[in-house]
């Protein structure tokens, strides 16, 4: 298989594999692209919770982008995990010297299992400064909810909120509708034109760690490839879609979905 494109990842490790860093390089190269990385963060965590936080330094998050970018330049960019004012601004510099025009924020802000993942001071940062900024933005509803300030109870909140942050200046948002009470899953995609409902099937599982990572880089490595946002965000959720259903249950609490799903491995290797 030749390789597709080239991707840059910016986000926070997760030492279960499930999610993170982690997932978006599985997620990059199961669709036959290139990922590079920008550690923001390392946890530890497993499938029962986060036991533990270490921040990057600034500096050191803006030394990975800019110097794997000027000798590998990738065709777009995914931001996950930034849990400062001081790594928002940071990313923010490295992001207006890069001049890459596909950028997609995943604004993550919670873990599963509840745990806090960006400073309360940070969240208008992300509002005011890269929301504006970027191609897509890719909030669950929790993410959405605060972003906006509109409750969501349902699809038509979403649209609402979804709305409200077009006002605000996102020039896309896709809201995620894994939080939602509803029986097929809903996520919306909404921009000044037009809004467009995704349908899935709802799995009733317990193994959904790291559907919103594996999401946003399925969605930004098909952009980088030349597709355009609809149908990257469709082949998106398909993609985490199937992932969900043929995940192998590992783990004793929330477990990770299955990123090889897309890979036929060549006989030669096996
Ligand atoms: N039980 C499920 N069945 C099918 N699809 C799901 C399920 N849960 C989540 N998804 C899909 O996974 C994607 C991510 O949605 P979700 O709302 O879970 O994001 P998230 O909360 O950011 O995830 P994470 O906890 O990994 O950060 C969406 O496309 C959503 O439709
Ligand atoms: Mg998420």
């Amino acid at each position: 298989m030749r390789l597709k494109s080239k991707v840059l990842i910016i986000a926070g490790s997760d030492s279960s594999g499930g999610a993170g860093i982690q997932a978006d390089i599985k997620t990059v190269t199961s669709l036959g692209s290139y990922a590079m990385t920008a550690i923001t963060a390392v946890t530890a965590q497993n499938t029962t919770g986060v036991k533990s936080i270490t921040p990057i330094r600034p500096k050191e998050i803006s030394n990975q982008i800019e110097y794997s970018a000027k000798d590998i330049r990738p065709h777009a960019i995914k931001i996950g995990m930034l849990h400062s004012k001081q790594v928002i601004l940071a990313v923010n510099k490295s992001l207006n010297k890069l001049k890459i025009k596909k950028i997609i924020l995943d604004p993550v802000m919670v873990a599963k299992g509840g745990a806090k993942l960006i400073k309360p001071a940070a969240i208008s940062f992300i509002k005011n400064i890269l929301m504006k900024k970027v191609l897509l933005i890719t909030p669950n509803i929790p993410e959405a909810e605060i972003l906006s300030g509109v409750k969501i109870r349902s699809s038509k909140d979403m649209i609402h909120a979804g709305k409200k942050l077009v006002k605000l200046g996102a020039k896309n948002i896709l809201i995620k509708g894994g939080h939602l009470k509803s029986k097929m899953m809903i996520d919306i995609l909404i921009n000044k034109k037009s809004v467009k409902e995704f349908r899935s099937k709802k799995y009733n599982s317990k193994n959904t760690h790291g559907t919103g990572c594996t999401l946003s880089s399925a969605i930004t490595t098909h952009l980088s490839c030349g597709k355009d946002l609809i149908k990257s965000c469709e082949l998106g959720i398909k993609y985490v879609n199937d992932a969900i259903k043929t995940n192998t249950n590992l783990g004793k609490g929330n477990g990770p979905i299955n990123h090889l799903n897309s890979i036929i491995l060549n006989k030669k290797f096996k």
